[in-house]
C-alpha cells in the first residue's frame, strides 16, 4: 500500500474530504466537532445533508482565504483519501482583524450563541500570543481504517519544512488525541484550555448544543523558527518587552 500527499482540486474533492472528515470525527467521537460541523438530527439523510452543507463551507473558507492550503492523503492502490490537513500559511500577522469566527451554520438562537462562545475560547489562546507571521495547522485527520501509518506524520513533514523554508513560527490547537504526534515532534504546550459553555439564561436549543459539544480540552502547541526548543533559552516573542 502507498500513499501520496497530494495539493486538493477545490474543484472536485470537497464533498470526499468532507466525508472522510466526519468519518474521522466519529471514531473515536470527538464530540467538539459538532460545534463546527453540526449534524441537525439523528437520521441517516441528516448526517448526509451535514456533510453537503460541510463541504460547501469547506469550499467557500478555502476559496475567500489566501492563507488557506488543503492537502489529501491518497492511498496510491485505491485513489481512497486516507487523511487531509489544513494549514493557514500566514505571512503576516492573522489576527490583525481580531478573532471572530461568525457562525452561519446553527440556527439563530441559542445553539448559534453555543457554538460561538466555544469556537471564541477556542481560538482565544493563539490570538494572544500569536500575532506574527506562522504556520497554522487549523485541520488535521486520518481515517481510522488507515491510522499509526506515519500518515499524520507525513502532513508534519510537509508543514515543519513549509515553517523553515519561511523561517517562521508553527502553531495548532491540539485534541488530546493528536498532543503525542506534535510533541513527537518537539512543539511545547503553551497553554491547556479547557472549555466550558456558559450562560445565564439557557434557551433549550442551547441546552441540547452543550449536551452535544459537551466540555472540549485543547491544548495550544507552539514550535519556534527552525524547531529545537530549548527550555530557558529559546525566546517566546510574545513575552518580550
Ligand atoms: C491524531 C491523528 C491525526 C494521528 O494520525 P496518524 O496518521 O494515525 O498518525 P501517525 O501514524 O503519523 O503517528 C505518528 C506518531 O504520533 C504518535 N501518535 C499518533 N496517534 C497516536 C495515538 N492515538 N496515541 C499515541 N500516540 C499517537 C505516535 O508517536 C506515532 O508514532 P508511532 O505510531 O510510531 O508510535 C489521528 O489519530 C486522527 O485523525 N484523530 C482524530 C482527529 C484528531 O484528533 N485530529 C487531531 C486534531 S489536532
Amino acid at each position: 500500500m502507498g500513499f501520496e500527499i497530494r495539493e486538493v482540486d477545490p474543484a472536485t474533492d470537497f464533498p470526499a474530504i468532507t466525508r472522510c472528515m466526519f468519518d474521522s470525527h466519529e471514531n473515536p467521537p470527538q464530540p467538539f466537532f459538532h460545534a463546527f460541523f453540526p449534524i441537525h438530527g439523528d437520521t441517516h439523510d441528516a448526517r448526509e445533508d451535514a456533510i453537503a452543507e460541510g463541504a460547501t463551507r469547506l469550499h467557500s473558507w478555502h476559496t475567500e482565504d489566501p492563507t488557506s492550503y488543503w492537502q489529501k492523503m491518497v492511498d496510491t492502490d485505491t485513489g481512497r483519501i486516507a487523511g487531509c490537513a489544513l494549514w493557514n500559511i500566514c505571512k503576516e500577522n492573522p489576527f490583525a482583524d481580531g478573532h471572530h469566527m461568525e457562525v452561519t451554520w446553527f440556527p439563530d438562537d441559542g445553539s448559534r450563541r453555543c457554538a460561538e462562545q466555544v469556537l471564541e475560547e477556542q481560538s482565544a489562546p493563539r490570538a494572544r500570543v500569536g500575532q506574527r507571521p506562522q504556520v497554522y495547522l487549523f485541520i488535521l485527520f486520518t481515517h481510522a481504517d488507515y491510522r499509526r501509518r506515519g500518515i499524520g506524520q507525513k502532513f508534519m513533514n510537509w508543514g515543519m519544512a513549509k515553517a523553515d523554508e519561511m523561517g517562521v513560527e508553527m502553531f495548532l490547537d491540539s485534541t488530546p488525541m493528536g498532543k503525542s504526534l506534535y510533541e513527537a515532534n518537539g512543539f511545547i504546550e503553551l497553554e491547556k484550555n479547557v472549555i466550558i459553555p456558559r450562560t445565564n439564561n439557557p434557551d433549550d436549543a442551547w441546552k441540547a448544543t452543550e449536551k452535544k459539544i459537551g466540555h472540549s480540552t485543547w491544548f495550544l502547541m507552539w514550535r519556534p523558527p527552525g524547531g529545537n526548543y530549548e527550555e530557558g533559552k529559546t525566546v517566546k516573542p510574545w513575552e518580550k518587552n
